[in-house]
């Protein structure tokens, strides 16, 4: 950096490459004269300026190349729309070469105990869950018929704090990411506990808690993220959970008998064998009702008259599979539930997702306009283009991605938005939603 200047920090880029390919087409690139360089930097004179191009990896195969130009020029959006194109085409070029090496040799993906400090940590990226912290698994045990716990520790001191309704992304031994709910009560930061129920259809999350991680493991998990907050001012809370689904509404349920608000927990599950955590059910008390063995018209019943008799200032709080999240939204509604009174979690977006439009987003903050083709969604253009875009569940279910629209008409296909949010318009969730209309301008 030169001293005394400002300088101009480009928009970061992704690289699906090696560090080594990148350090060596990056040098080869003109953007300028070469001057210097080390294992993770490059300085080059571009015209009176200097730029250093920062390579950060990400793993054995992505870089993350990071840009500063010293000093800033005059119409810093001109350059860093130069720089973006002119590094993106770089980007596109090494990721050519890349398809041209070797592949790596393979990985034995059966898991081994990992040694205190050595979980998977990814360097911060701009795509994809942050996994931040890592805790070992202190204790595992079975909670219900196919549901395994999962007692996690932090290494040292304690776990951030987190509000009931939070989930915690785990990075599972076979490099794919999950979330789980935490089920833990107010002031439990020594430790954090997740049901995992054995999903048949699992692409890996489920049967590798259960198969492969054994206590002792260290995985590497996120903070607490919360979208699915639980109020504090209602007059009675109802908790209606389906399964596995009981997870983030046992945190809720230890809160408000923690502060003594007046709340019920109503859990559907096959049979008795199917309660999860059992013993926290019997300690809520009085207030937790279980519903076992019922056929879906049964359930809707039961679940219409816990419905029934709405008085402002009450709240429902759904989490469950799929159809029975969409019946029980549908008898809130008939009962005359205001939208904002009805809050949901899914466990995933089973709706089939279509993404072959075309349409343009424009970034008010940023005076950036790109092109959104057919199958690629809103959130990869963005990271294509070297914008930071958090996500979690990537299907349009956490609300992790959640966007303001400014003008637009997005064409909304998350099962995150509630009817009136979807009615609005003014948010989209940028993983799976597109646009009806040609362009979108987004608040960013
Ligand atoms: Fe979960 Fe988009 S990342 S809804």
């Amino acid at each position: 950096m030169l001293e005394g200047l400002e300088p101009l920090a480009l928009r970061p880029i992704p690289i699906a490459a090696p560090l080594h390919l990148v350090q060596k087409l990056a040098a080869d690139y003109p953007f300028g004269t070469l001057t210097n360089r080390d294992d993770t930097s490059l300085t080059l004179q571009y015209g009176q300026a200097k730029l250093q191009l920062f390579l950060q990896p990400v793993d054995a195969g992505k870089t993350i190349m990071r840009g500063l130009l010293t000093p800033a020029p005059v119409d810093s959006v001109a350059a860093l729309r130069h720089h973006n194109a002119t590094m993106t085409a770089l980007r596109d070029e090494i990721e050519l070469a890349a398809t041209r090496l070797d592949p790596p040799t393979a990985i034995n993906v059966k898991f081994a105990p990992v040694a205190k400090g050595l979980a998977r940590m990814p360097d911060i990226d701009n795509a994809g869950p942050k996994v931040e912290l890592r805790a070992k698994v202190a204790r595992k045990w079975q909670v219900a018929e196919q549901v395994m716990a999962f007692r996690l520790e932090a290494l040292s001191g304690q776990f951030p704090t987190f509000q009931p309704g939070a989930h915690i992304d785990v990075n599972l031994p076979n490099g794919m990411s999950r979330q789980y709910s935490l089920t833990n009560g107010p002031g439990e930061t020594d430790h954090y506990t997740i049901g995992v129920k054995r999903d048949i259809a699992s692409r890996g999350g489920s049967t590798c808690l259960h198969d492969d991680v054994q206590e002792g493991d260290v995985l590497a998990i996120s903070a607490p993220h919360n979208n699915f907050p639980l109020r504090r001012d209602a007059v009675k809370t109802i908790l209606i959970a389906g399964g596995i689904g009981i997870t983030p509404l046992l945190s809720m349920a230890k809160t408000l008998k923690a502060q003594e608000l007046p709340f019920e927990l109503h859990i559907f599950a096959q049979s008795k064998d199917d309660l999860a955590f059992p013993n926290i059910l019997h300690n809520l008390g009085a207030s937790t009702i279980s519903h076992t063995g019922l056929t879906p018209q049964a359930t809707c019943d039961v679940i219409a008259g816990v419905l029934a008799n709405y008085t402002p200032a009450q709240h429902v709080y759904i989490c469950g599979p799929g159809a029975m999240l969409e019946a029980t939204r549908e008898l809130a509604t008939k009962a005359a539930w205001p939208d904002e009174a009805v809050h949901f979690e899914y466990f995933k977006n089973t709706h089939e997702i279509a993404f072959n439009t075309t349409f343009e987003i424009a970034l008010s903050r940023s005076a950036l306009t790109l092109q959104v083709p057919a199958g690629k969604t809103i959130l990869q253009v963005l990271r294509d283009n070297g914008i930071e875009a958090p996500s979690s569940c990537e299907q349009g279910a956490c609300g992790t991605c959640l966007m303001t629209v400014i003008e637009g008409e997005p064409d909304h296909q998350d099962v995150y938005l509630s009817t009136t949010e979807r009615a609005a318009n003014q948010k989209i969730i940028a993983c799976v939603s597109r646009s009806k209309s040609n362009r979108l301008v987004l608040d960013m």
